[in-house]
């Protein structure tokens, strides 16, 4: 799973505005250095070179959270700082029977740049409710089956970032998930969200395979995140004078839900080294993080191993 292909086919028909290489480079390093209180979009370059540089790696963030996710019970979906409307291409390419999409975002001229872009697109995405609007004074909005905020939490406060929390939660009637850049920053703060969803009773669907103190919240070496492979368009490439056809995307994320669902007794949360005699595992489970080798020898065992990838489940036999 990487980017949606109908979002990558609209942005390859967008217009390449000149400057986009040095929009994308201030709008990177502004990232880099945090933006809590400011904001990182400030032109229309600025929102050329997030739609070119940044949205297909966070729409494939989100595409990828998606395999987590039950989607038998959610019809509508509610994505809080919507930016151009990343998640919401995201989750419309995992499942078609949504009917209802509600995007809040602070930025009027993002939001005419994320109904510009579906307006190419077939289907609900035309229908998308735009709401301009702070995401820390929502104006009342009506309960959704599944509320989203991608890469938006680190824009904001600790104090606002829980008050966020708390509106997702009442909102939400089925579940909430909550994705951030893979840095130690990003994991930190789904770390604490983590605690404070717990503390409303929420129920973890992923990554967390149990309610434990998170193994990696004080581990110096590690955070916890994933990586998405994202393929780099013609303009993509340009807008970073970049020559790799792909890059891969870091991501924190978590997915609450208001029941339980089936959880794998581990998570893999490195990538898995599969070499001649064995393959090494690391994974999260209730009692800490596990170093485990798979000798060749057990077979079975030894071709399940070695199918795993970074985030996957796991349940040793
Ligand atoms: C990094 S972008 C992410 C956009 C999109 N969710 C994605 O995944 O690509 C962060 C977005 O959050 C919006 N945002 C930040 N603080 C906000 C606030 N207080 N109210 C509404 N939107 C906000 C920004 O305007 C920006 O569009």
């Amino acid at each position: 799973v990487s980017t949606p292909p109908a979002l990558l086919a609209v942005l390859a028909e967008q217009p390449i505005p000149t400057g986009i290489a040095d929009a994308v480079e201030q709008l990177t390093a502004r990232y880099k250095k945090g933006i809590s209180g400011t904001r990182a979009m400030r032109s229309a370059l600025d929102h050329a070179a997030y739609i070119t540089a940044r949205m297909p790696a966070t729409a494939a963030a989100v595409r990828a959270c998606c395999k987590h996710i039950d989607f038998t019970t959610i019809n509508s979906v509610l994505d809080f700082g919507s930016g151009p409307g990343s998640a919401l291409w995201a989750i419309t390419d995992a499942i078609e029977n949504i009917t209802k999409l509600t995007a809040i975002e602070q930025d009027a001229e993002l939001i005419g740049v994320g109904k510009q872009l579906a307006h190419s697109s077939t289907g609900i995405m035309h229908n998308i409710n735009w709401i301009i609007g702070d995401i820390r004074q929502p104006p009342t909005l009506e309960p959704h089956d599944l509320i989203v905020a991608s890469y938006v939490t680190n824009e904001l406060s600790e104090r606002e970032r829980i008050q966020l929390a708390h509106t997702m939660w009442q909102l939400a009637r089925h579940g909430v998930l909550i994705i951030e850049p893979g840095t130690r920053a990003g994991s930190h703060a789904i770390g604490q969200l983590r605690q404070y969803f717990l503390s409303l009773g929420a129920f973890i669907a992923a990554p967390c395979t149990h309610t434990q103190t998170c193994p990696l919240s004080e581990n110096t070496e590690r955070w916890c995140h994933f990586r998405v492979r994202v393929a780099r368009s013609k303009q993509h490439r340009a807008s970073k004078s970049a020559t790799l056809g792909f890059e891969d995307e870091p991501y924190s994320f978590i997915y609450l839900t208001k029941k339980p669902q089936p959880t794998p007794a581990m998570r893999i949360v490195s990538q898995p080294r599969v070499h001649k005699g064995a393959v090494d595992l690391l994974a999260c489970h209730a009692d800490g993080i596990q170093q485990l080798t798979v000798p060749r020898k057990n077979k079975a065992a030894y071709r399940t191993a070695a199918a795993l990838n970074w985030g996957d489940g796991y349940s040793a036999s």
